[in-house]
């Protein structure tokens, strides 16, 4: 139940909305009560049964002196204005009082709509507020679809087995005490002989209930045994044909299918009994309550009248939902603990890239980047995906990383940006440990590329833009321009506003990367990695993009990973990378001529 802790904070905000609710649900069942034992003087009226009393007694907030003095205004009215007059007192209070009873159980309900709704939407938006903040090796240890499934269906289910009920908990209790305690007013025996033989009744429904219910299923299960049989028919049935075996695979089928009808119609037989059982023990405690209760009444001087039983038992039928509205949701609140573990399991995760306190602020790269030692394994395996790199980038430098498919490439210019941090070793950038940096103010360092574009289900410019500050419609188009895509951005039907449909699915793959590349020119980082920017595009877009991603990288350090891009015989330093080890490094010329990996890649004209 401590998991419930962090479901109750969520409330915390709407504590006085909570406060409401419970409020307007306890004035409607006030007014309920007492429209309900309104019945009693009405039959004690209608019967000549109604007391007559003499004078007033003084005040007190207490439910005989009320019901005293009640009992003496309307003994005037029917001395005065005789019974029929009286009657239609009566009539008009109940049915003022039912309208408040009514106008309050709406607003109380609302009240309860607008907690349900607003906790559950604080719910999403923090889980995902947490999720965003997680580092990367989260999500490749988790299954999207157990994210997105914590996300919306656990929420919901939170939302109908636990918030649901949570004013249950408050208000049901309250609402059984007032009714409990007006019934005791009326006979306190009789009420004190309910609360013994009541609940000891509504036990034994239940549990018996249950137990049949469970017994029926274990019926079902044999229904597993009848499909895997048909299962193996229908495999096989070219060979039951050629055998000539039709004869032996029925009398198995039938077999299996008579033993399931018998246990199938035991089960039923089970289950049909609980209604006519539990009907039987309830009728037979309110016949024993009957019993005691007309007793009471035609005890010799009782005050409990017969239309006071009435009323009494008027009352009695209002306790019986509160009752079970509090057990259910006891029972639900168990029931949705799952869920809340399940979500608990996003909430209370710890990350691993986390922030010092008192993070180093950063503004600007103005030197150089240092791999020291660094080694890295992907958490469980442990296996090593880097090893031992030493790596200087200077500020201004291109630096292409090349190796075959999984070598680490992506990993090492990974570790830059912080999306995970070095097992062993360390990284510094301008002579400071990545680790003390802030995470936003390093992050803003770079500008990334890779094959993947992530584009969302909205405008061509605020793809572009993508939430960063301060950005002119100029300062898009001349970063469009120089990612050369202005020019079909504008042959679009809205040009940049035309929105681009889900995954970006209107617009070409070069079309695409070219958004990707506007988008790093625009955010004019001082550092720029390229993850195989290229890899994914055919000849023709490619040239397009190949001239974009020169424009980007225009007096910025570059990081990129290449596939076929001529920019690696270009760059300064080549990084050559072999199972996580870096085993060649120098510019075109130096590697080429250490006659290894490289200048195999290079005769087969990757690049
Ligand atoms: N998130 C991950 N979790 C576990 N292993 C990973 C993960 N990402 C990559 N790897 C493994 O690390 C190795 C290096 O991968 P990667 O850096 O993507 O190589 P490259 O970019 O050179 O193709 C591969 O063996 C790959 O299977
Ligand atoms: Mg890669």
């Amino acid at each position: 139940m401590s998991g419930l802790k962090n479901i109750i904070q969520y409330l915390i905000p709407y504590k006085l909305k909570a406060f409401l609710s419970i409020l307007f649900n306890l004035l409607a069942a006030i007014f309920s009560v007492i429209s309900f034992t309104m019945i009693i003087p009405f039959l004690g009226i209608l019967f000549s049964k109604q007391q007559v009393i003499e004078n007033p007694i003084p005040f007190r907030f207490n439910a005989t002196v009320i019901q005293q003095n009640f009992n003496y205004f309307l003994g005037k009215i029917i001395t005065e204005k005789g019974q029929i007059d009286a009657l239609l007192y009566i009539i008009v209070i109940v049915a003022v009082f039912t309208l408040l009873k009514n106008v309050f159980f709406y607003l109380g309900r609302s009240y309860t709509i607008h907690l349900r709704t607003h906790i559950v939407k604080d719910i999403r938006n923090t889980l995902l507020n947490k999720i965003l903040d997680f580092d990367l090796s989260y999500f490749y240890t988790q299954k999207r679809g157990d994210i997105i499934s914590k996300m919306t269906l656990d929420v919901k289910e939170i939302e109908i087995s636990i918030i649901n009920s949570l004013d249950v908990l408050f208000k049901d209790p309250i609402l059984i005490t007032i009714y409990l305690y007006v019934l005791c007013v009326m006979s306190l025996k009789l009420t004190l002989f309910i609360i013994v033989i009541f609940p000891l009744s509504a036990f034994i429904v239940t549990r018996v209930g249950k137990s049949l219910k469970r017994a029926s299923l274990k019926g079902q299960k044999q229904m597993g045994s009848l499909i895997s049989v048909l299962n193996e028919i229908l495999g096989g049935i070219k060979v039951i044909k050629a055998y000539n075996s039709e004869e032996f695979v029925k009398n198995r089928f039938f077999k299996i299918n008579q033993y399931y009808t018998i246990l199938l119609e035991k089960a039923w037989r089970k289950r049909v009994f609980v209604t006519p059982f539990s009907d039987l023990v309830t009728v037979s405690t309110i016949l024993i309550i009957m019993w005691v209760g007309v007793k009471l009444v035609l005890a010799p001087g009782s005050t409990f009248t017969s239309p006071v039983f009435i009323g009494y038992l008027a009352v009695f039928t209002q306790i019986i939902s509160p009752v079970r509205s509090f057990s259910n949701g006891y029972y639900n609140i168990i029931k949705g603990m799952a869920s809340v573990n399940r979500i608990n399991t996003i909430l209370n995760f710890r990350y691993k890239v986390e922030e010092i306190e008192n993070p180093v602020k950063i503004a600007d790269f103005k030197n150089s980047i240092e791999f020291k030692d660094v080694s890295f394994s992907y958490g469980s395996d442990k296996i090593n995906v880097l090893s031992n790199i030493n790596l200087t980038i200077k500020k201004g430098e291109v630096i292409a990383i090349v190796g075959h498919s999984g070598s680490g490439k992506s990993t090492l210019v990974d570790l830059i940006p912080r999306f995970y941090d070095p097992s062993e070793g360390k990284i510094l950038l301008d002579e400071i440990i990545l680790k003390n940096y802030n995470i936003y103010d390093l992050r803003n360092l770079f500008g990334y590329v890779n094959q993947q574009t992530i584009l969302f289900n909205d405008t061509i410019y605020n793809n572009i833009v993508f939430g960063q500050k301060d950005i002119s419609k100029e300062d898009v188009e001349v970063a469009s321009r120089l990612a050369n895509a202005h020019n079909f951005i504008i042959k679009q039907k809205h040009g940049y506003q035309t929105s681009i449909g889900e995954g970006g699915s209107k617009l070409s793959l070069g079309e695409k990367q070219r958004i990707s590349i506007a988008r790093a020119i625009l955010k004019n980082p001082p550092i720029l990695i390229l993850d195989e920017a290229t890899s994914a595009l055919d000849n023709e877009s490619e040239l397009a993009v190949r001239d974009a991603i020169g424009n980007l990288m225009n007096n910025r350090t570059t990081i990129v990973i290449a596939h076929r891009l001529s920019t690696v015989k270009n760059a300064n330093q080549i990084i050559v990378l072999d199972k996580g080890r870096i085993v060649e490094k120098g510019n075109h010329e130096e590697v080429i001529k250490l006659n290894g990996i490289y200048a195999r890649l290079n005769d087969l004209e990757i690049f």
